[in-house]
């Protein structure tokens, strides 16, 4: 028998419990300020013309819907970009954030002309190491959270980047961070390029949030737009789960910027040959959807005010949360709580203080201290604010 997933096994035990007021943060789903799923408006709108459409339910090429992928690459490197312009880019469908990172990690184990090891910021989302193994990749790791400051470790960072040997892999969360809620600014990002590049290092970034963490899909891509404008080649994962709410759907991307049109070409080729006996050809149904939102102007402009509606909640959530710590008259400080940024906020508590969370107060949350700001309502962010100060004070 294996042991149950750590962070799906929280959502089980929640299940179990009786207490009506028992709050789930474990699990990375968007809720709305009654606790509920949230269907995006510009998902219906989407879903209601595609219904029109009429469509098939052929097979999909081995690399997804061509217009997916550049609907889906453009968003990552904007609109009008130098690199998808020039056909610079290897771009396929994947099943959802985690089937394009194992994409990725599966080329590069075959083909990376380095080192096979890819370092990872420490601590990162529970399912890139076992991803990254399963892909027959070395996992290492760079200092990146800082227990002290509940922030980002930035001398601590470029230290262990430093120290990276030359022409191996670098794996970056391009923003909200997962689980630490914690991102570098962009003069901190700036820096991290230049030791990338002095080092030989190959990015890999992880955009699973884009547009969750600010609200604004620009700024969140920064740093990806700004490592390609430094000179470096990348990989890229992108995953609609979060920002079109397409959990279920499964719909992302794997891409790869290439120095050439003839090494893009070549890297496609790979690619169909890398995906084709893992899963054949990618589900319809997401990437229509996504397609629709991004290239029907009038439903993109919905989906970029739903993108920042989401965000700000989980925004204000934080703020409540931090002033609801200050009423119960908790003298802790929690200026990480709205420091920090995205679906996840690393509370700083100890495995001790979440045991006790759960067992006394029913509220679920992973054994790091990670919880679900998009899990919280300005119904339970009381409860919440009181259990948190009953269990740290
Ligand atoms: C950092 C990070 N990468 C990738 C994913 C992949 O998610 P999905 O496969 O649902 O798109 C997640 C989801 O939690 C994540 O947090």
């Amino acid at each position: 028998m294996g042991p149950p997933d750590p962070i799906l096994g929280v959502t089980e035990a929640f299940k179990r419990d009786t207490n009506p007021k028992k709050m789930n943060l474990g699990v990375g789903a968007y809720r709305d300020d009654n606790g509920k799923p949230f269907i995006l408006p510009s998902v219906k709108l989407a879903e209601e013309e595609i219904q029109k459409k009429n469509m098939d339910k052929e097979y999909s090429p081995i690399s997804g819907s061509p217009e997916f992928c550049k609907a889906t690459i453009n968003l990552a490197l904007g609109e009008d970009n130098e690199w998808t312009k020039n056909g610079l880019n290897a771009t396929v469908q994947g099943i959802s954030g985690t089937g394009s990172l194992r994409i990725g990690t599966s080329f590069l184990s075959a083909f990376f002309p380095g080192n096979k090891d890819l370092y990872m910021p420490t601590p990162t989302w529970g399912n890139h190491v076992p991803l990254a193994k399963h892909a027959g990749l070395g996992v290492k790791q760079y200092r990146y959270y800082d227990p002290k400051t509940c922030g980002f470790d930035f001398h601590g960072a470029l230290q262990d980047i430093a120290k990276i040997p030359e022409r191996s892999m670098i794996l970056l969360h391009a923003c909200a961070h997962n689980p630490t809620g914690v991102d570098p600014k962009p003069e901190q990002w700036a820096e991290m390029s230049k030791v990338i590049k002095e080092k030989k290092l190959f990015p890999f970034f992880d955009m699973a949030y884009q547009g969750f963490a600010s609200g604004d899909i620009d700024k969140d891509a920064t740093p990806v737009r700004m490592f390609l404008k430094d000179g470096h080649q990348i990989a890229l994962s992108q995953s609609y789960a979060k920002n079109m709410g397409l959990y279920g759907e499964r719909a992302g991307a794997f891409s790869l910027i290439c120095s050439s049109k003839e090494e893009a070409a070549a890297t496609m080729s790979q690619l169909k040959i890398i995906i084709r006996p893992m899963y054949s050809n990618p589900p319809v149904t997401g990437a229509r959807i996504a397609t629709e939102i991004l290239t029907t102007p009038s439903i993109r402009s919905q989906w970029l005010k739903d993108v920042k509606g989401m965000a700000d909640r989980i925004i204000s959530m934080r703020q409540l949360l931090r002033s609801n710590l200050a009423k119960e008259g908790s003298s802790r400080d929690w200026a990480h709580i709205t420091d920090q940024i995205g679906m996840f906020c690393f509370t700083g508590m100890a495995p001790a203080q979440v045991e006790k969370l759960t067992k006394d107060f029913s509220v679920y949350l992973t054994k790091d201290g990670r919880i679900s700001v998009a899990g919280i309502t300005s119904k339970n962010v009381e409860y919440l604010a009181h259990a948190m100060h009953q269990v740290t004070k």
